[in-house]
């Protein structure tokens, strides 16, 4: 808990490239759900970078499709904040894949924007571990200039 006695964090949210013309509904979502957009980016990954983010699926049948669709297109990655951002990103994302998502009674952009099981329109970290690292990732901090991305906010 920070100061304020709320358990402020940071996570990292990518929008994958199905759902990039989505862009303006997913802030909206991201505000109605009280969490704070602090940074973005949008950028094309290389297949290097893609199998160095996804590095721990580097096993998985799926890598491949994986890395196909993730350089596809553009993504964007953002900085979210607020309390148990961790958690409630990947709560407004929803199951993993979007057919799925769309059977559950509650909605979520999986299920409103993704495509299929690999097509799923966003990412999210699954811990505050993943989310520094993550972080770090696409938002890279330099010694000296800014606070360090450490994804339990305790400078906020
Ligand atoms: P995973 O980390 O299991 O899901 P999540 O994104 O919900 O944390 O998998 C990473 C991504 O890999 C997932 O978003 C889509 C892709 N993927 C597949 O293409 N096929 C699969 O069977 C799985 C499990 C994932
Ligand atoms: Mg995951």
């Amino acid at each position: 808990a920070n100061k304020l006695g709320s358990k402020k964090e940071r996570t990292l949210a990518m929008v994958k490239p199905d759902a990039l013309t989505r862009i303006g509904d997913i802030i909206q979502t991201i505000y109605d759900r009280n969490l704070i957009l602090t940074k973005a980016k949008m950028t094309k990954l290389s297949w290097e970078q893609a199998a160095d983010f996804y590095a721990e699926h580097q096993s998985k049948s799926f890598f491949n499709n994986l890395l196909q669709f993730i350089t596809s297109g553009p993504v964007i990655a953002m900085d979210i904040m607020g309390d148990e951002a961790v958690s409630t990103w990947r709560e407004l994302l929803g199951p993993t894949d979007s057919d799925t998502a769309r059977r559950e009674a509650t909605q979520s952009l999986r299920a409103r924007f993704g495509t299929d099981g690999t097509q799923n329109a966003g990412h999210g970290s699954d811990s505050l571990a993943s989310a520094a690292r993550e972080l770090e990732f696409f938002f890279p901090s330099t010694v000296g200039r800014g606070p360090p991305n450490t994804a339990k906010c305790t400078d906020c």
